[in-house]
């Protein structure tokens, strides 16, 4: 039951993908992933092509088996400058609890093609991408370097989009998922669909490979995921809390800790939506939230108070990107929550089969 197009493709033993979470991971807990047969991903986000190259090279050092480099298409426009001094002020009354300067704001300054070139030139065999569609021409560039590419959707226009603009697989993110929506493509709020909803829309849409995100935490949803049509599962909040994982330790705990009703979608803290444990910063900066940029200016202006955050172990001011699900979330290492997956997993399906249910 593991083998598949996806598997096949991706060149690893389980359809079980490891998410990027820019800012939780390391190469050695992305090359776990795939030494147990998974595949890991990191996200690279704004990393300069020199930065993308380290990551790729480390993470090389440490495994034979494939793994994915995920990026971010950049905004068409940057909503809400006009808007940087007045929320700049707020931000000062954070800084100074957290004791730390203020800085000038600088726009923040990355480049997709430098980055794509490094993925080019190291020949990496899997690329993913986030908040937007990769222009076509350079997914035929990549597909004919050798390299699978998938894109993420959390609406079928969205999913419709990528098919035609040539990508191999599409991640349908449900809404109950952890971190940034990856909304491009029409209003964020008519986009947060459950992936009970999504999963088969976009199955039923598409001729390619879909992969189920969004509140997959054990055996039961990666079997549901299968149910509904979806080849493979991309699993973040499961991951974060792994012992491997680079994520803060508070915000492991908390996640540990959570209940279900703790989750919140907000755009206080990048200017994009994105869901996570409720905490001060998100309540008390909803207040102002008519006057916060779009992404990525809020996400530089947060970035040194989030930094000091971690430093501190303050969790009133870290990001704590978790999904919907978190409280199915355990402390086990890479491989044996990758094992007890397989067997909770193989579990379902029997009981299924044997109409035990
Ligand atoms: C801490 C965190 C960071 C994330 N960072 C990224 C990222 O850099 N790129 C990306 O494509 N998705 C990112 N995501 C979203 C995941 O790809 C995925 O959609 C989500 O984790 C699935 O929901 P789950 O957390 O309930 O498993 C992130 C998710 C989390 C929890």
């Amino acid at each position: 039951m593991w083998t598949n197009m996806l598997t096949e493709r991706l060149g690893v033993k389980y359809p079980i993908i490891k998410a990027p979470m820019l800012g939780c991971e390391s190469p050695e807990f992305v090359a776990t992933i795939s030494n147990v047969g998974g595949l890991g991903a990191i996200g690279v986000g704004r990393t300069n092509g020199e930065g993308v190259r380290e990551v790729i090279q480390k993470i090389r050092r440490l495994t034979d088996q494939p793994f994915c480099v995920n990026f971010f298409i950049p905004e068409k426009r940057m909503d809400g400058l006009e808007h940087v001094n007045d929320v700049n002020s707020v931000m000062e009354y954070y800084r100074k609890e957290l004791n730390i300067c203020s800085k000038p704001f600088m726009p923040p300054n990355y480049n997709i093609e430098e980055q794509i070139n490094v993925i080019l030139q190291e020949k990496v065999s899997v690329a993913s991408f986030t908040f937007g569609c990769l222009e076509p021409y350079w997914i035929e560039i990549l597909k004919k370097n050798g390299t699978t590419v998938y894109g993420t959707a959390t609406n079928v226009r969205e999913a419709v989009y990528l098919e035609e603009s040539g990508v191999d697989f599409i991640v349908a993110q449900g809404s109950e998922a952890g971190g940034h929506r990856g909304t491009f493509l029409g209003e964020f709020n008519d986009s947060l669909i459950g992936s009970m909803a999504l999963i088969p829309q976009i199955v039923t849409a598409v001729n390619i490979p879909v992969i189920a995100a969004g509140g997959i935490m054990d055996g039961r949803g990666i079997a549901a995921a299968f149910a509904l049509g979806a080849l493979g599962v991309q699993m973040g909040t499961a991951f974060l809390t792994c012992i491997e994982s680079a994520a803060h330790l508070k915000h492991k705990e908390l996640i540990l800790n959570s209940t279900d009703e703790l989750s919140c979608l907000t755009r206080t803290f990048s200017g994009k939506p994105a869901r996570g444990i409720r905490n001060r910063f998100k309540t008390e900066m909803e207040s102002h939230i008519n006057l916060i940029p779009g992404y990525p200016i809020q996400e530089t202006l947060t970035r040194d108070i989030r930094e000091a955050a971690a430093e501190q172990n303050n969790t009133d001011f870290m990001l704590l990107w978790a999904g919907q699900a978190s409280t199915l979330s355990r402390s086990l290492t890479v491989k044996e929550l990758i094992d007890r997956l397989v067997v909770e997993t193989e579990d379902v399906v029997n009981r299924l089969n044997e109409s035990r249910y």
